[in-house]
């Protein structure tokens, strides 16, 4: 892909296809952290892979915004108090934090450089391994001030040191079309070797094979960074219209936040509207959307 898009990692990483989150719950972990709200279907995976789900809350305090960091090593404290922590003879790492650092779904946050640096300490720290689920890193808007302004490095780029303690997830999906379900994992060497062992993708190198050479020709010919900037255009465009019907239509009360970057913009409704409500009446003019409780 075009490089000018992530920012260059500032250590040697491997990358490698894969099926996403699925893949990397595989590196057995046990106890660990979710930031709430977040993206539906992940707490889900990973309590389907038997682990206990401890929700932190998002913040959106200035300076920082994004998983609520104090939250979080609150409840690591609290786990490692109760022994819920994975002791190092059970598993490489004591716990997981699971989170979508930038244009988060469903909120559109990006985390700053300063919490994205005390994540990674603090993963460092308790030995935990951060999840990030980084499927819209691309997808930064086509903005007049350019795309580096307001972008912050990728939170695997601030794991420099020792084995590792962050794993990146890209998708193709957001960048190509929805149900490609193919892939890249990007972290330290020592992460990816123990990842490869899992049987799924010894076999054979995963099940997405032909997809994955279909879309290394695409990149190889251009034709993949053509889609990405189209897909960038589009989500900028749509941002735009959200954004002009809002000022133009919103009742008082309402507030909008959209982000430079993602799929995702936030709307606060009044406490006397109801999103299931809206969301019926929005669907009866052909617009949709998917209210706030289910991220809860
Ligand atoms: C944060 C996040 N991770 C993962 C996915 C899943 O992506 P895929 O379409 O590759 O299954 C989504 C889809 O909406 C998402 O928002």
């Amino acid at each position: 892909m075009n490089p000018s898009a992530p920012q260059p990692a500032t250590h040697p990483h491997f990358s490698l296809l894969h099926q996403g989150l699925n893949s990397l719950l595989c590196l057995h972990p046990c106890g660990h952290c979710v930031g709430s709200p977040t993206y539906f279907l992940a707490p889900s995976m990973i309590e389907e892979h038997g682990f206990n789900m401890l929700p932190v809350p998002m913040t959106r305090s200035a300076p920082h915004q994004g998983l609520d960091l104090d939250a979080l090593e609150m409840r690591v404290l609290e786990a490692r108090a109760n022994g819920a922590l994975a002791s190092a003879d059970e598993a490489p790492f004591s716990g997981l934090v699971y989170c979508i650092p930038s244009y988060h779904n469903p909120t559109g946050a990006t985390m700053p450089v300063a919490a994205r640096e005390r994540l990674v300490r603090m993963a460092r720290e308790f030995n935990l391994l951060v999840l990030s689920d980084d499927v819209y890193e691309l997808l930064h808007h086509c903005s007049p001030r350019g795309p580096q302004a307001t972008r912050p490095p990728r939170l695997v780029s601030f794991d420099g040191e020792g084995p590792g303690h962050v794993v990146s997830n890209g998708t193709f999906s957001k960048v190509i079309s929805p149900g490609v379900r193919c892939g890249w994992i990007e972290a330290r060497p020592e992460l990816i070797s123990h990842i490869s062992r899992s049987a799924a993708l010894s076999s054979s190198g995963g099940s997405t094979q032909l997809m994955g050479s279909l879309i290394g020709g695409a990149i190889e010919c251009g034709a993949a960074d053509e889609m990405l900037e189209v897909t960038r255009a589009t989500l900028s465009s749509r941002m735009a219209a959200i954004t002009a019907t809002f000022n133009a239509r919103a009742p008082q009360g309402c507030e909008l936040t959209v982000p430079s970057g993602g799929m995702c913009a936030w709307l606060r409704l009044p406490e006397q509207l109801d999103s299931h409500a809206v969301l019926v009446a929005a669907r009866r003019r052909g617009v949709s959307f998917k209210p706030g409780d289910l991220f809860a």
